[in-house]
């Protein structure tokens, strides 16, 4: 299915001059995400970004020097906030000094979640989305005529550098499509065609998946929201990846504490998922996991991503949790996707 089939020119575009555009600073072009023809090397992210709180990490996600700083969801906090004043949340973040100053350094992009999308835990039915995906997009700096503008849903690719140094990050939507767990899927038919075209299409050489909603975690309840309240379609990814070339990482937020697990995909290849969750609130609640790799970083953090594409054909990948309240580093581990389970 050709990408134009999911355009509903119309309708997104009728949200789009309904609602007033963000004030953008002047480093708005930079910070728009876009194909880049350079070596992605230092990939900073994070989630739970609550907008009412000290906005303090940005000068450590700064001082970090990323390429890219990726949003994981949880953005802002707006429950059931009109576009407007969603837009009025967003922009106390465009407007910080610090953020500016991330902004004039790296391109940003990133996925959304509940309560930036909408409110706590709501998908498919809400009935703001449309506009509220149009303030997203102004939030990210997009440009009013950008045709993603008129998709509903905001999953997509960007890809980064040449080829034998390249990555794609594949940015998921678990929001616009999602119904209720037992009722109904998550990504919904049309992104999951998409999401197939796409990784089975690429000839990166490392792949990333950003998802707002933790990937392989088995709890269920709690209140918490998961790809295991949906076991059809996780088990539907976790197949399309094991028969992909390229190594995979997931990039994860929304559970407040931060975690990196290696897990097996069918036939046996490593899957890494990495949560970064929150940059203004954490807890760090010791939810039991078999896969994780060390211990969970309770402390509020963000995440940092180290390619090295020197050490051969596949790049080596050093991952590391930061604080989000001093410039130490929580938990760093290099990712291993040679060694047997
Ligand atoms: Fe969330």
């Amino acid at each position: 299915m050709q990408r134009r089939d999911f355009f509903r020119g119309a309708t997104a575009m009728a949200f789009a001059t309904s609602i007033p555009q963000l004030t953008l600073s002047s480093t708005a072009s930079s910070m728009t995400p876009n194909i880049s023809s350079r070596p992605l090397r230092r990939m900073a992210f994070g989630s739970c970004n609550r907008q009412s709180r000290n906005q303090f990490h940005w000068r450590y996600i700064a001082s970090s020097q990323p390429d890219l700083w990726y949003w994981l969801g949880d953005n802002i906090y707006a429950e059931y906030a009109s576009p407007n004043e969603r837009a009025d949340q967003y922009q106390k973040i465009l407007n910080h000094p610090d953020y500016q100053r991330l902004g004039k350094l790296a391109r940003i992009s990133g996925v959304w979640d509940d309560h930036d999308y909408g409110g706590n835990n709501v998908g498919i039915d809400y009935e703001e989305k449309g506009g509220s995906q149009q303030v997203f997009w102004d939030f990210l700096g997009k440009d009013p005529f950008d045709p993603i503008r008129e998709q509903e849903g905001i999953f997509r690719l960007e890809s980064w550098g040449p080829e034998g140094q390249k990555i794609d990050i594949v940015s998921l939507d678990v929001r616009y499509f999602k119904e209720r767990p037992g009722q109904g899927g998550l990504l919904g038919e049309l992104q999951w065609q998409w999401l197939e075209e796409t990784l089975f299409a690429s000839t990166a050489d490392f792949i990333i998946i950003g998802t707002g909603i933790h990937l392989t975690s088995r709890i269920t309840g709690l209140g918490l929201e998961g790809w295991n309240q949906y076991p059809e379609e996780r088990r539907r990814l976790y197949e399309i990846l094991a028969q992909l070339d390229q190594d995979i990482l997931v990039l994860t937020g929304d559970r407040h504490m931060a975690e990196i697990i290696r897990r097996p995909l069918p036939g046996g290849k490593a899957l890494y998922e990495i949560m970064s969750s929150g940059l203004t609130h954490s807890v760090g609640v010791r939810l039991p996991e078999i896969y994780r790799v060390g211990d969970i970083v309770g402390e509020k953090n963000f995440g940092l991503l180290e390619f090295d594409w020197d050490s051969g054909s596949r790049p080596k990948v050093i991952a590391s949790i930061q604080s989000a309240e001093s410039v130490d580093s929580l938990s760093r581990h290099v990712l291993d996707y040679t060694s047997e389970f």
